[in-house]
């Protein structure tokens, strides 16, 4: 999209429109939609529930874990786990660690998304602080440098640093690389650096997305959601585009149900239907309380 738009402009005569799979897609594909630069309807199929809820959370909370544990096969038990960001692939990411055992800290800029976290069980404070007590550091965020230069400085000796969010900018690894004396690779996917007073921080592949570096992304069990909506919005978009504006538009509820009916269905579990009376019960305001 962004080619399309930058370089190759001659081309979008022929696209009629499109369908957003990751947050940080829709994320940009809103901000050129309010500066008006948006060629054409956009459907955002991260935000429909059956992706984000599912993909995001249970998909990147298993295969984060996979493979940092593929990476290091360090003993998640007992260790002190930070998760940066609590959206809903840092969610997935902190309920996984948890139930690995790990002591697990969230850190957020998010007054609700921390407070979320701290009902959840989870301790919440800022990075200055949970840097020196951490054994893993995973950021989540989409957000570039969460983890920068004062926080190498403060980092417990062998901290295990990796990104399950954005790209490879969520670590400031520039930074990390002009402060290191010494860098080697003691295994597959894990970069070590040495800092001039000896501790050393251990980085995972590269500082991109882990689970896709050291493991194998989402199983198909979680994404066959995903690329559902992808399928079904671009059926929609087709049908639809000449009454779509250049904007970026929700996935239609009728889709996003119709998928969570599929997928239970093929998982073998039915669900209770409301009876006529129920359904006239809960549509109405003159009977009850
Ligand atoms: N690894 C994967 O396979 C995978 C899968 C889905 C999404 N993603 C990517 O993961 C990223 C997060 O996605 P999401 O759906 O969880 O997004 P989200 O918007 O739900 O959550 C991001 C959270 O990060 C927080 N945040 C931003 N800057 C921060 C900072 N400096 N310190 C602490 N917290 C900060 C925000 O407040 C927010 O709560 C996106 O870039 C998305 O594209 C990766």
């Amino acid at each position: 999209v962004s080619e399309l738009h930058k370089t190759r402009r001659e081309l979008l005569d022929n696209v009629i429109g499109g369908t957003e799979e990751t947050t940080t897609g829709v994320i940009r594909l809103r901000a050129m939609a309010q500066d008006g630069a948006l060629q054409f309807p956009v459907i955002a199929v991260n935000d429909a529930m059956t992706k984000h809820l599912f993909d995001n959370r249970y998909g990147t909370g298993q295969s984060t874990l996979d493979g940092l544990i593929r990476a290091t096969n360090i003993l998640m038990a007992g260790k002190v786990f930070t998760v940066v960001g609590y959206g809903w692939c840092g969610r997935g990411i902190a309920m996984r660690a948890r139930g690995a055992g790990a002591n697990v800290i969230v850190t957020e800029v998010d007054s609700m998304r921390a407070l979320e976290a701290v009902m959840e069980g989870f301790r919440v404070m800022p990075m200055h602080e949970a840097a020196p007590q951490s054994d893993f550091i995973v950021t989540a965020t989409g957000d570039k440098n969460v983890i920068d230069e004062p926080h190498f400085a403060i980092m417990k000796d062998g901290c295990v640093l990796a990104n399950s969010g954005h790209f490879n900018v969520e670590i400031n690894i520039p930074a990390l690389e002009a402060l290191a004396v010494h860098k080697h690779q003691p295994r597959a996917f894990v970069d070590d650096f040495e800092l001039p007073d000896g501790r050393r921080i251990r980085l995972l592949g590269e500082g991109r997305l882990v689970n896709l570096a050291a493991a194998e992304g989402h199983p198909a069990a979680v994404m066959d959601m995903s690329f559902a909506n992808q399928a079904l919005c671009a059926q929609y978009m087709f049908a639809h585009h000449a009454t779509l504006e250049n904007k970026v538009y929700p996935v239609p509820t009728d889709i996003d149900l119709e998928i969570a009916r599929f997928k239970l269905e093929a998982m073998g579990i039915r669900i209770d239907a409301l009876s006529a009376e129920q359904t006239a019960y809960l549509s109405s305001w003159q009977e009850g309380t």
